[in-house]
């Protein structure tokens, strides 16, 4: 079992990406929890060399430095960032739903995105894993990007707050905690399973082989996500990344 999880939280005005940073730290020796929160990111990150919108003030950018002794599936941690943050997300009246991976939706728009980064042992050991999630709190002024406009939201309909800020940052690392100190037992998958918002829903994944259309069926017990294709075959898809037709 996972040994108990004590948060040591550094906070920062701007930072280029909080898990650049800490995983930089991390290769330093930075101890497990520690947890670096910004009120801005210049170059914020997402999976797929995406960039992750960050202005000041109205997100919270985090990434929390663990190091798990016990083995784990490769999608293990994301998705038990993806249930600390849904589950969060109720403790203030706001329904989400979790798109397979690392994203989490609210009133069918991403408010959330969880990029978990890591380093491996030749024994396929965790060095450390760096889990960056971040939240739109709040509707940035000027609104969002055109680019992002039509598919971001903001979890918050209220202006910035840091109090809220501060308390959505305790009740989520409360809940990583919760979670990690169980691991290798994973009782985060049945809400991971059941909060998906992509289930018999047709979608393109990539493959070994190229980009395939499929219905979404399910997850299995190493977060793989199954995709059916019309050939009546299952796949068991382990990274990438899916779009909803
Ligand atoms: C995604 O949408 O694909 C994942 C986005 C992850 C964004 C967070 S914000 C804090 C941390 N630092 C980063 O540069 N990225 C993650």
């Amino acid at each position: 079992m996972q040994g108990p999880l004590q948060f040591e939280l550094h906070t920062v005005e701007s930072v280029k990406s909080t898990n650049t940073s800490v995983k930089e730290l991390a290769k330093a020796g930075a101890p497990e929890g520690y947890v670096l929160v910004a009120s801005q990111q210049t170059n914020g990150r997402g999976r797929m060399n995406r960039v992750f919108f960050s202005p000041k003030g109205t997100g919270l950018y985090c990434s929390v430095l663990l190091r798990p002794t016990v083995p784990l599936p490769p999608a293990a941690l994301t998705c038990m960032g993806a249930v600390a943050v849904s589950e969060t997300l109720d403790r203030f009246q706001v329904l989400s739903r979790i798109k397979w991976v690392n994203d989490i939706y609210v009133n069918d728009k991403k408010a959330v995105g969880i990029l978990t980064e890591g380093a491996f042992a030749p024994d396929g050991s965790y060095q450390y894993a760096v889990i960056g999630i971040g939240v739109n709190l709040f509707e940035p002024v000027g609104g969002f990007p055109d680019i992002i406009k039509d598919t971001a939201t903001a979890v918050f309909s209220s202006e910035q707050d840091e109090a809220l800020r501060r308390s959505f940052l305790q009740k989520m690392l409360q809940r990583i905690k919760f979670y990690y100190e169980q691991l290798p037992e994973t009782p985060f998958l049945p809400l991971y399973r059941e909060r998906q918002m992509i289930y018999q829903r047709s979608i393109l994944f990539s493959d070994t082989d190229g980009i395939k259309r499929g219905i979404a069926v399910g997850i299995d017990d190493s977060f793989r996500l199954l995709v059916k294709t019309s050939d009546g075959a299952v796949h068991a898809v382990e990274r990438g990344d899916v779009s909803v037709l």
